[in-house]
This record gives C-alpha cells, sequence and structure tokens, in this order.
C-alpha cells in the first residue's frame, strides 16, 4: 500500500484536522503494516502560487512534477482539510493545482470532461469551527463540496470524510466532535462522504 499523507492546517499542535489525519494514518499503518507512507506538509512547506508557464529547467517544475507524481504513485490519499474562510486553506489549493492536471489526472473529450485517478481511495479529515452538515450554512460550504467536486472531476466519485465540525461553538462541543470523529476513525472508517 502506498499512502500519500497531506496536512494544510496553519495551527500546528492546536490543529484539528492534523490530529485526525494522524489518527487515520495510524488507523491505515496499522491495518497495512508494510505500507509506504509519504507526508507532505504544506503549512511548513508552502507552495508558491501556481504558474503554468515555468521555462524548462526552473526548479519549480520539477517540484511540480514530484508533487504529481507523488499523487499518481499512491493508492491510498489522507488529507487534512481544515475550513479557513469558507473554503480549504490557499496552501491546500496550491497543492491541488498541482494534481489537476490534463491528460494526467483528467482529460477532456467529446463527451466532456473525464477523471483519470479514479482508483484511489481517498479519505478527508475536515474541521470547521462551525456546522456545515445541516442547517442553513450548509449552503455556504465551499470546503467539503469543494473536495467532493475536484476529486470527482479527476475521476475519485467516493471520497471518505471524517468530519469534527461546530469546533469554535465551545470547549464541551470541541470536545465531542472530536471524540465522535475518533471513534468513527477507530470504528467503520470507510464511511461515505
Ligand atoms: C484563517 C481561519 C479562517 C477560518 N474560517 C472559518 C470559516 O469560514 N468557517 C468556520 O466554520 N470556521 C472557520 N475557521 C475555524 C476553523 O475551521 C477551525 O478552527 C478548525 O479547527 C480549523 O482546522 P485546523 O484546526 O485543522 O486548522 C477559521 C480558522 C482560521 C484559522
Amino acid at each position: 500500500m502506498k499512502l500519500l499523507h497531506v496536512d494544510s492546517s496553519v495551527l500546528g499542535e492546536n490543529s484539528a484536522s492534523r490530529d485526525l489525519s494522524a489518527a487515520i494514518v495510524a488507523r491505515l499503518r496499522a491495518e497495512h503494516p508494510g505500507a509506504e507512507v509519504t507526508y507532505r506538509d504544506l503549512a511548513a512547506q508552502t507552495l508558491p502560487h501556481f504558474t503554468p508557464v515555468l521555462a524548462e529547467g526552473h526548479p519549480c517544475v520539477a517540484r511540480n512534477a514530484e508533487i504529481l507524481d507523488e499523487f499518481l504513485a499512491a493508492d491510498t490519499v489522507v488529507i487534512g482539510a481544515p475550513m479557513y474562510n469558507f473554503t480549504i486553506p490557499t496552501q491546500l489549493k496550491a497543492w491541488l493545482d498541482r494534481v489537476l492536471i490534463a491528460g494526467k489526472t483528467f482529460r477532456y473529450t467529446e463527451k466532456g470532461p473525464q477523471g483519470l485517478a479514479g482508483d484511489k481511495r481517498v479519505i478527508i479529515a475536515s474541521s470547521r469551527g462551525g456546522i456545515y452538515s445541516e442547517g442553513p450554512a450548509m449552503a455556504v460550504d465551499f470546503q467539503e463540496n469543494y473536495l467532493k467536486h475536484v476529486l470527482a472531476f479527476i475521476g475519485v466519485h467516493d471520497p471518505e470524510i471524517v468530519r469534527a465540525e461546530g469546533l469554535n461553538l465551545g470547549v464541551e462541543q470541541r470536545a465531542a466532535a472530536l471524540a465522535n470523529a475518533h471513534e468513527r476513525i477507530n470504528g467503520d472508517l470507510r464511511v461515505a462522504a
């Protein structure tokens, strides 16, 4: 098993999504002792804004290729994805800009776009301060909905989402949301998004 673990929270040790993504990876490692794990911390090593036109030999060309190859090589991808300002962190968007590449992870056909990366298991550790899975704020969830859309675009139609939400609604609510997410990770991890 080749596992790619990506984190994007800027909150370091206080990060909920880092806590959850690490627990997911620990669970997968326990199930697959021979797993080869690659870790990419997008907050510690930020990628610059994407510039598609680069001179050959530019160091960014090699790094962009490395990121794409890392993604293509993985059969399982765990993504720590907090909600910042209703969407994903800009660090994670910069990574996706290197992953959604025409001819590699999708292509345009006469019938429309076709995803080419559908053979992967993708698990998202989603964290957010408010509640977006129900109620009036559902319409402004541009974090999970965005991730689901871009993943479907490249062929991953069934990402699993481990969610802790309402994290900023009080100490008890935060503890309960995290405990609930960990229970899921330790129980039936294979959950539909
Ligand atoms: C820059 C920033 C923007 C945020 N924007 C939102 C937001 O739009 N909606 C929300 O519910 N929570 C928001 N939050 C709260 C985070 O989603 C919450 O703290 C969550 O735990 C972040 O995950 P993390 O701990 O892994 O970084 C924001 C937090 C930060 C630091």
